[in-house]
């Protein structure tokens, strides 16, 4: 694994404990029902049914589609009263993972681990980004996707001040650091409205972006 961000580029303005700012439940959506949509969507076309999944970084709602029957979905997350509200998960932990990064979850255990509007958070993606790869089994994907929303506070230096193609070849370079990921596929979905209309709160709905590899050996 190369440890390759910058101590400055891991920094967040609020630097208390996360925990801390995710004491209270939030049972909110953080993006939009159009990009819910799109990554449901995308579970239901690639995750494959009765398998193993991961949600990492989860709260009160998985977004995999409803219809769809997994072996076991493992859930990780922040606050215990949202992860206990989430009815996809069939057992979860609560974990910091910028003070403790090594996951309790057996090796090569999951087929695919997900990771929504949540990455920018990391502040030691590089191990991070090893740990998925362990437990993942071979032939298993990890999803990472995200938009352009954030709490802003707490999202790391080198994404806030990033552009949206930016933080696609971030992710991107996260799965380069370790060995044994295929190339990431990429599906991106920018706005298409104006930058003008967008500093009027026109939005035309959130971006959407999803970066995706495989584990191969
Ligand atoms: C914007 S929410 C996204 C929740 C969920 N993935 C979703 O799609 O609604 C950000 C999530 O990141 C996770 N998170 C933030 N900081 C974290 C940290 N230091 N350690 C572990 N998880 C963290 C928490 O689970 C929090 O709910």
């Amino acid at each position: 694994m190369i440890m390759f961000l910058q101590p400055t580029q891991r920094t967040k303005f609020d630097e208390s404990d996360d925990l801390l700012f995710y004491d209270f439940p939030r049972l909110v959506t953080h993006v939009d029902d159009h990009f819910i949509q799109q990554l449901t969507d995308l579970y239901r076309e690639r995750l494959k049914p009765n398998s193993c999944i991961f949600d990492m970084m989860s709260s009160w709602i998985s977004h995999l589609p409803d219809e769809m029957k997994f072996e076991y979905v493992e859930g990780h997350g922040m606050n215990d009263e949202e992860l206990a509200h989430n009815p996809r998960l069939n057992h979860y932990f609560v974990q910091n993972l910028n003070q403790k990064q090594i996951l309790p979850l057996p090796d090569r255990s999951f087929d695919a681990v997900l990771n929504t509007v949540s990455v920018q958070y990391l502040q030691f993606p590089e191990a991070l980004f090893a740990e998925i790869y362990r437990i993942l089994k071979p032939g298993g994907m990890a999803m990472i996707s995200f938009s352009n929303r954030m709490f802003y506070q707490k999202a790391i230096q080198v994404w806030r001040e990033a552009s949206e193609d930016d933080r696609v070849n971030l992710v991107k370079s996260y799965f380069a650091a370790i060995p044994g990921f295929s190339d990431p596929e990429v599906i991106a979905r920018p706005s298409t409205v104006p930058a003008f209309f967008q500093m009027l709160g026109i939005s035309g709905g959130d971006p959407f972006y999803a970066v995706m590899a495989e584990r191969v050996e």
